[in-house]
């Protein structure tokens, strides 16, 4: 078995990803917070089947929670975090502690405008500019790659890319799709808040989600009814607070009303449901 190497300064990361780079070895990199579940492990298998060196940044980014947010709580579990990587496959895992990313306050974000201040951006003003600082600080440590994010945080996904595009940064975004528990649920770290009750509840969104895109099976056209439909349905679970429920285009998170027979769009949905907000999306093609 070949045990993963565990690195927690920025410098011998950097550098054994370069020593690998010169002998003509691709790699791959998956960005994560930890407290690692299936969803993040697809997208490790991912860079594992298509990259030489696969590499793992386990770092709970204090930039992107707000003050009153999880921060202190998010689970966390180095440990076992390492086996799965482990188990999977994963060459290097990069666990910074919080002095190594930020040995004083940054006074440079990275914020993408327009993309970042819909939906997720609406909910949480400076949480997509804490995780596009990130990013493009792991961007710049890890060097070329090819970079793996789940199409569960599909704004975040979003976001990304334009980021990578508007600043040349040497990464190839790799978008991979949502893994879900037998019942449906999208796979979060943050799950395992959710009492029994609530988990049953949870499921609202991906049904809401669901319909919405029977509707459009169906020949609903007005975006806005679809809108109206999931988040009706979102609205009828008494454990569930609706956040929003929206239909947009799948390229740009363009708000739509009217769905373009051929054109790409995206559900998404997000509701607390007791403690955790819950995030789900879909993609829908409309049917010519
Ligand atoms: P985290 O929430 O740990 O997620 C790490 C990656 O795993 C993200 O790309 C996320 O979309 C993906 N992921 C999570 N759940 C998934 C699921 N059920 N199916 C498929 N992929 C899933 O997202 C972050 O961390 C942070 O914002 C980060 C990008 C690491 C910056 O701090």
């Amino acid at each position: 078995m070949q045990f993963v190497r565990v690195i927690d300064t920025i410098s011998e990361f950097s550098h054994v990803l370069d020593l690998a780079r010169r002998d003509g070895r691709t790699i791959g990199f998956v960005p994560t917070m930890g407290y690692l579940h299936d969803g993040h492990l697809s997208l490790m298998r991912r860079s594992r089947n298509e990259c030489d060196l696969s590499a793992v940044s386990i770092f709970v980014n204090p930039l992107q929670f707000a003050p009153e947010e999880d921060l202190a709580s998010y689970p966390r579990d180095l440990p076992r975090d390492l086996q799965a990587c482990e188990a999977v496959g994963v060459d290097v895992v990069f666990a910074p502690p919080v002095e190594e990313m930020y040995p004083e306050p940054t006074l440079t974000t990275v914020s993408v405008a327009e993309l970042s201040e819909r939906m997720e951006g609406a909910a949480r003003p400076t949480h997509f500019a804490g995780v596009a600082t990130v990013v493009a600080k792991l961007f710049n440590i890890t060097g070329p790659c090819r970079a793996y994010f789940g199409e569960k945080d599909y704004q975040q996904l979003v976001v990304i890319r334009r980021m990578v595009k508007d600043l040349n940064q040497p990464v190839e975004v790799v978008g991979c799709p949502i893994v879900r528990e037998p019942d449906g649920l999208a796979m979060s770290s943050r799950n395992v808040y959710l009492s029994d009750e609530e988990r049953g509840a949870a499921i609202v969104i991906y049904r809401a989600l669901q319909v919405g895109a029977a509707a459009i099976f169906a020949g609903e056209r007005d975006a806005t009814a679809v809108a109206r439909l999931m988040a009706d349905i979102i609205a009828a679970e008494p454990l569930a607070a609706l956040d929003y429920a929206e239909v947009v285009d799948a390229d740009d998170l363009r708000p739509i009303t009217s769905l373009e027979p051929g054109s790409r769009v995206r559900l998404l949905a997000a509701a607390k449901v007791g403690a955790p907000r819950l995030l789900d999306n879909l993609g829908v093609e409309v049917p010519a």
